[in-house]
C-alpha cells in the first residue's frame, strides 16, 4: 500500500505572529504530500493557508473543567486544528508526562476528531544500553491497548538524542525502528499497521530529508528547527514529494 507522506513542522515555543504570517506566505505546498504546521497554540485561531493543516503541540487529556493553562481537544478542533502532537519528548521530560497519560491524550484527541501524532523515542543512554525496542514497546503499550484509537493515529519516531542536536539517526537505524513500530501495530491489527503513517523526527534538514523519506517505513517527517524557515521547510516538502510515484 502506498502511504501519502506527511511533513509536519513543530515550531515549539518559537516565532511570533509576524513570522508566522511570512511563513504562511512563503510555504509552498504540493498535492503529493500532506503538510501541517504546529505553531504555538495561541496562533492557531488566526492561522490559515489553503492546503496546509494545523496542529497543536499538546492537548489536554481532560475535557472542560478545572485545568488551568490547558487546552482541550474540543477547543483545538473549534479553531480549525486537525492534528495534535502528544508525548513529545520535551513534554515527557519537562512536564513528567507518562506513557499512560500520553495514550489518554491520544484518546481525547481522537474523541474530538483530531489526529494525534504520537511521539516515541529513546535517549542516548537507552540506545547505548541496547534498550531501544524495549523503550519504544513500553511507550506504545498503553496506546496499543486502545482499539478505537490505534487506527486513527500517526506515530512519530524521534530519538531524543537527535532532537535539536544536529545529529540524525542514520536512515538505516531509523528504518529499523520504524519497521519495529509497524510490527508492534501489526501484532494488534495488520491492516492498521499497513496503513500507519510513521514520521521520523530529529534534526531533519533539507540535506537529509530525501534519504530518510526514501526508506520503506518512513512516511514523512516531524521537523523542528528547519520548519522555522519556510525555504528549508519547502525543500523538505519537495524531498518527501520526490519519493512519491508520479
Ligand atoms: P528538530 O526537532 O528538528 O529541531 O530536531 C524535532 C522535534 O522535536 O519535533
Amino acid at each position: 500500500m502506498s502511504i501519502t507522506p506527511l511533513v509536519m513542522g513543530n515550531w515549539k515555543m518559537n516565532g511570533r505572529a509576524e513570522a508566522l504570517q511570512h511563513f504562511l506566505e512563503d510555504v509552498q505546498l504540493t498535492t503529493k504530500v500532506d503538510t501541517a504546521l504546529c505553531p504555538p497554540s495561541l496562533y492557531l485561531a488566526s492561522a490559515f493557508k489553503a492546503g496546509l493543516a494545523f496542529g497543536a503541540q499538546d492537548v489536554s487529556a481532560e475535557t472542560d473543567g478545572a485545568r488551568t493553562g490547558e487546552l482541550s481537544a474540543a477547543m483545538l478542533k473549534d479553531v480549525g486544528c486537525a492534528y495534535a502532537l502528544v508525548g513529545h519528548s520535551e513534554r515527557r521530560e519537562y512536564h513528567a508526562e507518562t506513557n499512560e497519560l500520553v495514550a489518554e491524550k491520544a484518546s481525547a484527541a481522537v474523541a474530538q476528531g483530531l489526529v494525534p501524532v504520537f511521539c516515541v523515542g529513546e535517549t542516548l543512554a537507552q540506545r547505548e544500553a541496547g534498550e531501544v525496542e524495549q523503550v519504544i514497546a513500553e511507550q506504545l503499550a498503553p496506546l496499543l491497548a486502545l482499539p478505537d484509537v490505534i487506527g486513527k493515529v500517526v506515530v512519530a519516531y524521534e530519538p531524543v538524542w537527535a532532537i535539536g542536536t544536529g545529529k540524525t539517526a542514520s536512515s538505516e537505524d531509523a528504518q529499523q525502528v520504524h519497521a519495529y513500530i509497524r510490527t508492534q501495530f501489526a501484532a494488534v491489527d495488520a491492516k492498521i499497521a499497513a496503513a500507519l503513517r510513521i514520521l521520523y523526527g530529529g534534526s531533519v534538514k533539507p540535506d537529509n530529508a530525501a534519504e530518510l523519506c526514501s526508506m520503506p517505513d518512513i512516511n514523512g517527517a516531524l521537523v523542528g528547527g528547519a520548519s522555522l524557515d519556510a525555504a528549508s521547510f519547502n525543500e523538505i516538502i519537495q524531498a518527501a514529494a520526490a519519493t512519491v510515484a508520479a
